[in-house]
């Protein structure tokens, strides 16, 4: 049987990836990250679409090469289609649109949000690698995201609950904005809170129901008690600010669990994975092995490098879609909200 070659793109956010499979088994995944954006404490929408169209070929150029094909060799090119920031989406959506044209090969778009769900599918070697079986349940945490997700089959997913305000990851990037630490914050107060004392403060934790999440009274609670202590020690932040990450996170990981677990019980799944960029998180990986001791779970979590934005998770799912037939046409158009799909 003929390989099957797909080229996989992302670009929805600051990160401009490009990822190339051989039936399934990924053979490269380059990713450009933009470290534009850190003197303004997150993502300028402007400075991140010219960023893309900077770094578009030559990183689809490096993942060609380093997958050592040609790109005559493609079988298909897949592409972030949304959700995410629209000007960055359409840098990476016209380029796959008109190399797959030029190259006579179908178009394949994917869902930002699935591609992070499918990432537990990516495979380095033909070996076959402990995949979570249908049905399970994801935790799809990122910087735009907060979900529970029902994965019943590769293209057929169920959200449980979601976040109704801030994303968790939206909500420590803030916190970490406050507390006059770095962009992004999630890495920076994932380290400091490894050195902290996690019990050392309390935080507003949102009283919502069924499996739906909010961050936005936490954010504004951590805002709050901040400049409370402030009044006292001006350099509050500096003095203590291994014990503020520490438990800003175990706050985020306790909400994060709290209804996951409800889910697990309610479904009775107990296949249960996590995804996005905060699933990075030594804290909520902790929580997850806990959970998978304390209850049973069958836990997934996913290597590193393919929490944050890449497109070998683009490519996978582009993969799944190609063996179902499942293209679009040229004139599919991005979209920047799941609503305006
Ligand atoms: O999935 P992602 O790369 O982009 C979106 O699609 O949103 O997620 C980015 C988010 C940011 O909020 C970042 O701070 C967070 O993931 N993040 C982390 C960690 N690494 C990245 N949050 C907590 N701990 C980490 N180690």
């Amino acid at each position: 049987m003929k390989d099957i070659y797909i080229l996989g793109i992302e670009s929805s956010c600051d990160d401009t990836s490009a990822a190339v499979l051989r039936n399934g088994v990924l053979l490269s995944n380059v990713t450009a990250s933009q470290a534009v954006h850190e003197a303004y404490g997150g993502v300028v929408p402007e400075l991140a679409s010219r960023a893309h169209q900077q770094n578009i070929v030559p990183v689809v150029d490096q993942a060609l090469k380093r997958a050592g094909i040609e790109k005559e060799q493609l079988s298909a090119v897949a592409f972030t289609r949304g959700p995410g920031l629209m000007g960055s989406l359409l840098v990476g959506v016209s380029f796959a649109k008109g190399f797959a044209r030029a190259l006579g090969v179908p178009m394949i778009d994917v869902n930002h949000l699935q591609g992070h769900v499918l990432a537990h599918f990516i495979r380095e070697s033909d070996d076959n690698h402990d995949q979570p079986h249908f049905p399970f349940l994801c935790l799809l945490v990122s910087g735009g995201n907060s979900q529970i997700v029902k994965v019943n089959a590769y293209n057929d997913m169920e959200i449980l609950g979601q976040t109704i305000d801030d994303a968790a990851g939206e909500a420590i990037d803030k916190c970490s904005k406050v507390m006059g630490l770095g962009y992004p914050g999630g890495p920076i107060i994932d380290k400091l809170a490894r050195q902290g004392n996690a019990e050392a403060y309390q935080f507003a934790k949102p009283q919502i129901k069924g499996y739906d999440y909010s961050f936005s009274g936490l954010k504004t609670s951590f805002l709050y008690s901040l400049r409370d202590w402030m009044k006292d020690d001006p350099d509050f932040v500096e003095h203590h600010k291994e014990d503020l990450a520490a438990s800003l996170e175990k706050t985020i990981v306790d909400i994060l669990m709290k209804k996951l677990k409800m889910a697990v019980k309610d479904t009775g799944i107990k296949e249960v994975a996590v995804a996005g960029g905060v699933s990075a998180n030594n804290g909520l990986r902790q929580a997850y092995r806990d959970y998978a001791k304390r209850y049973g779970w069958k836990i997934f979590i996913p290597k590193f490098s393919y929490t944050t934005d890449n497109a070998a998770m683009i490519a996978i799912t582009g993969y799944f879609k190609y063996l179902d037939g499942d293209f679009c046409s040229i004139d599919a158009p991005a979209f920047a909200r799941m609503e305006n799909k």
